[in-house]
């Protein structure tokens, strides 16, 4: 027996920051601001993330690189880190992306990693909350309204022995 099984799914895309909505605007804004404070010596890649916790409040993150490349950090995952270390139980809505190379905003949207898809997915599933991603670029913005939409047939805490969870 074989079975052709398919998954889709849709998003938005907007030509303009003046068509989002204005939390989403500011959210936006957040990360663009938030990428100027990035560590990226090595890739010139200077990414922000800004995430909207349930309460309003906003959390940043910029990626962080070091010598040893593969002990550097994306800004998602500084961003939602942080959001989960000083302010639990404020579950995350939305993450915003930006980045800059050295001629200014990037040309197209920020797509966050494998990693990071990995870690919004996890905090969706903690706090029974989809997180909107909305990725920025010089003009274009796309939005999804489920982060773990980006990872189909996701690893989770389910696909682990029950004594590990
Ligand atoms: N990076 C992020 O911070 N977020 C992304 O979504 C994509 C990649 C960082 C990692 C590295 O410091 C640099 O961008 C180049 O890959």
């Amino acid at each position: 027996m074989i079975r052709n099984i398919n998954i889709s799914f849709s998003y938005k895309e907007y030509d303009n920051t003046d068509d989002l909505e204005p939390s989403d605007r500011e959210l936006l804004q957040s990360a663009m601001e938030a990428a100027k404070n990035a560590y990226a010596p090595y890739s010139g890649f200077k990414v922000g993330a800004a995430v909207r916790l349930v309460s309003g409040k906003i959390v940043n993150g910029t990626n962080v690189e070091n010598a040893a490349f593969p002990s550097g950090i994306c800004a998602e995952r500084t961003a939602l880190s942080g959001a989960s270390s000083n302010y639990p139980g404020d579950s995350p809505v939305a993450i915003a992306l930006a980045a800059m190379t050295g001629s200014g905003l990037s040309e197209e949207p920020v797509s966050p990693c494998g990693n990071c898809r990995q870690m919004i997915a996890e905090e969706e599933i903690r706090n029974k909350m989809s997180i909107r991603v909305i990725q920025g670029s010089k003009d274009k913005i796309r939005i999804i309204e489920k982060g773990g939409d980006l990872l189909p047939l996701q690893f989770s805490r389910d696909d682990l022995p029950a004594t590990l969870h």
